[in-house]
């Protein structure tokens, strides 16, 4: 018999084909909103791992319905700046809300946004005007929200450096920070996509560290002393994200230095920390612990991280 059919949007994109695998490996039937123009080889990639394509144009709400009549849920995994998060993610909703579709999980992924100060994160702001509008929308929506992505430290997250062999904090050594894998992030979103009971937000964290922690999980790693490194206060990181906005605008860019920044400003304000978390909702989850990840960074560069 059939699984139950999530639609699926980004799911070229790196969380998304994640989510992709995951519900297959779920049995559900995903089937994958694509842009017409995607690329022959996309396509093979999706329906390589057992995606029914839906095509439509991502701006045309009927089209977009059309696709997602009999879907259980609508899931998305878009990224991107305005004319993404809520440009096109709105479509995206008024298209399920017109096809009926019970249940949306937006695209959040990430610190907890509902309880940081509006105008202090551009990311963040994007997503709480989304969950203005979605909680006015006539279908239940979900929001999960997952601290940093532990795939990034030692990686785009420079905050361990280990050319000095120091983890640069702000503010307080001992700030716990939130950390969850992309595959751990993808497993518990497909688990979500097939709940019919989920609340409005589903807080998780692989895993909750501060800068002296990881600092001592480097040095057992390495065998290398590791220490914290303190940047600076909230206050200066405050100057620098206003210098570096002035400096390196890049208002088009998703991710510039700023964005970094403003980051790490909620993060090590110990505002955006989730709590209470959902970790246990679903039996069987395995949450990958920083320890492991920065022991499997360590294994496959042979260097000391
Ligand atoms: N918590 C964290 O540390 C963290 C880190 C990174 C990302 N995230 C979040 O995870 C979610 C997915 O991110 P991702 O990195 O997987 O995304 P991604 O691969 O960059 O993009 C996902 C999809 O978004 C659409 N998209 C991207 N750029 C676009 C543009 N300029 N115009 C129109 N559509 C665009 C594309 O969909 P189509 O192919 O259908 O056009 C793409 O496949 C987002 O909510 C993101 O903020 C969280």
């Amino acid at each position: 018999m059939a699984g139950p059919v999530v639609a699926l949007a980004g799911a070229s994109g790196d969380l998304g084909f994640r989510i992709a695998r995951a519900l297959v490996d779920r049995r559900a039937e995903v089937r994958a909103l694509i842009r017409p123009d995607v690329s022959a080889a996309e396509r093979a990639k999706l329906e390589g791992v057992g995606l029914t394509l839906a095509e439509a144009d991502p701006r045309n709400r009927d089209a977009m319905a059309a696709e997602c009549a009999g879907a259980s849920c609508v899931v998305s995994a878009l990224n991107g700046l305005r004319e993404v998060m809520i440009d096109r993610q709105s479509v995206l909703l008024e298209a399920a809300v017109q096809a009926g579709v019970p249940r949306f999980i937006s695209s959040d992924f990430a610190a907890d946004f509902t309880k940081t100060e509006p105008g202090r994160n551009r990311n963040f702001d994007l997503r709480r005007d989304f969950m203005a509008s979605a909680d006015k929308a006539r279908i239940k929506v979900t929001s999960i929200l997952n601290g940093a992505f532990l795939d990034m430290l030692g990686a785009e997250m420079p905050i361990v450096q280990p050319r000095i062999h120091r983890v640069i904090y702000w503010h307080d050594a001992d700030q716990l920070l939130d950390f969850t894998t992309k595959n751990d992030v993808a497993a518990y979103t497909a688990r979500a996509a097939l709940d019919e009971t989920t609340p409005r937000i589903l807080r998780i964290a692989g895993d909750s560290v501060s800068a002296r922690n990881i600092a001592a999980i480097l040095s057992e790693i390495s065998g290398e002393h590791y220490r914290p490194f303190w940047a600076g206060g909230l206050g200066s990181l405050g100057v620098m994200i206003r210098i570096a906005r002035l400096v390196a605008p890049q208002p088009t860019a998703a991710f510039p230095p700023w964005q970094g920044m403003q980051y790490m400003r909620d993060q090590f304000s110990g505002r955006a920390r989730l709590s209470p978390l959902d970790n246990d909702r679903y039996p069987g989850m395995r949450w990958t612990t920083t320890r492991e990840h920065l022991s499997h960074l360590f294994q496959t560069s042979g260097e000391p991280i």
